[in-house]
């Protein structure tokens, strides 16, 4: 772990005056004509130095490590991979998986199932049933589409309104059945209630039956490999008796999907055919703390691949620095900063955070750019609209984010 001591050892003042150098050489950069670069594709002579901040930067080495490492465990599991999009919502990423074997996307909400069905990823599931008609008439219309898109039901109501608009549609739906798994938002009771609801979706004319989605949410941040693992086993345990008891009773048992990153290597033991996991394309503050096999304080398996760069607006005060990342921008106490994990992150205003120190930060300056990861990539990501794809310093692509901003949102 980077100290104090050992970053200003290794020149901390070299490396921030190297940012001031390299700033200098950006005036000459053609602002007035920043997005119609973007536009085209015209990254020349485009650094993290000329960015708006504050701003999402993907380091493209780390990110295509993660998707590597995801896809390797998961091949030697052996596991299906259908990533969750809610961490990035970006079509980009969602297609960087799939062309290393994920078998689709996993998502939360109808819009981002319509953004990357309509973007021609295949094999789309989405986790939430369609309660409101509105979500309801966009889950017939997105099946008459796309036929391999599918969706989960954990309520009996439900499945005879998506079986009565199906019918009248003329179309087939694809449905699992959410069951609990240790997280009290979704999921019916498992045993004879979930085998009950299966029974009348794979009797149900205009629906087919699946097999069955639970998610064990609270077993994913469990702090240490040991007690995940036992969470999650506990979690899954009436998944595993209710996914029995259905095969027995002759009902289709294809898919079993749950899991998440922080569960991503035990899953496979447990009863899943295939894994939900999301955040280890770029991984947060947060997930960074719960401890992997290798190393119980740190989790190692994956990499920090995404920052929220940042300016320093204003050094008026002893022991601290203002930025331009605020509340807007979804700033946390909990978000570290990179390579320098001794100052505090505070919350100031809409515009504005602190950045604080007790000794060891007096070298940042004004005008200075720092680099942040957020505490939980997805509330951050749905407040940005677009990540800067880096190689070192240096800008090569431009990923558009879905956010809070596109029509598709709603
Ligand atoms: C339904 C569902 N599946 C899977 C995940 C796993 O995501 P992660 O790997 O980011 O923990 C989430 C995250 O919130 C989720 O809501």
């Amino acid at each position: 772990m980077t100290t104090r001591r050992s970053f200003f050892a290794a020149g901390a003042a070299g490396l921030l005056g190297a940012a001031r150098a390299a700033r200098a050489a950006t005036t000459g950069y053609p602002y007035a004509e920043f997005e119609q670069r973007i536009a085209r594709k015209d990254f020349r002579g485009m650094t993290k130095d000329v960015l708006p901040t504050p701003c999402m930067v993907v380091d493209i080495d780390l990110f295509e490590k993660n998707l590597k490492t995801m896809a390797a465990s998961a091949k030697a599991s052996p596991i299906l991979l259908r990533p969750h999009v809610k961490v990035h919502k970006s079509v980009d990423v969602a297609r960087r998986q799939t062309a290393l074997g994920a078998i689709g996307v996993t998502t939360a909400t109808i819009a981002e199932s319509e953004l990357m069905s309509g973007s021609g990823i295949q094999g789309v599931l989405w986790t939430k049933q369609p309660a409101s008609m509105n979500n309801l008439m966009r889950a017939i219309s997105l099946t008459k589409r796309d036929p391999t898109f599918m969706f989960v039901i954990d309520d009996p109501l439900v499945a005879s309104q998506v079986e009565e608009a199906a019918a009248a549609a003329s179309v087939k739906c694809r449905v699992a059945v959410a069951v609990y798994a240790g997280l009290t938002r979704q999921g019916i009771a498992n045993g004879k209630p979930a085998v009950d609801l299966a029974r009348k979706i794979h009797a149900s004319k205009h629906i087919a039956l699946e097999g069955f989605m639970a998610y064990s949410g609270t077993a994913s941040h469990t702090h240490g490999f040991a007690a995940r693992r036992r969470k999650s086993a506990e979690d899954l345990a009436g998944v595993q008796e209710t996914v029995a008891l259905a095969r027995k009773a002759g009902l289709p048992t294809g898919i079993v999907s749950g899991g998440s990153t922080g569960t991503y290597n035990m899953d496979h033991e447990l009863g899943l055919t295939e894994l939900e996991c999301g955040s280890y394309v770029f991984m947060d503050s947060n997930y960074k703390k719960v401890g992997g096999k290798s190393n119980d304080e740190i989790y190692t398996d994956f990499e920090n691949a995404m920052s929220v760069l940042v300016t320093v607006d204003s050094k008026q005060h002893p022991g601290q620095v203002t930025i331009d990342y605020g509340n807007k921008a979804m700033i946390q106490v909990t978000d570290q900063v990179k390579g320098m994990p001794w100052l505090q992150v505070e919350r100031q205003g809409a515009e504005y955070g602190i950045l604080r120190w007790k000794d060891g930060g007096n070298e940042i300056k004004v005008g200075d750019r720092l680099e942040i990861y957020c505490s939980n990539l997805d509330m951050s990501t749905n407040c940005y609209d677009r990540y800067y794809i880096a190689k070192g310093d240096r800008i090569v692509d431009v990923w558009p984010i879905m956010g809070r901003t596109g029509a598709a949102q709603r």
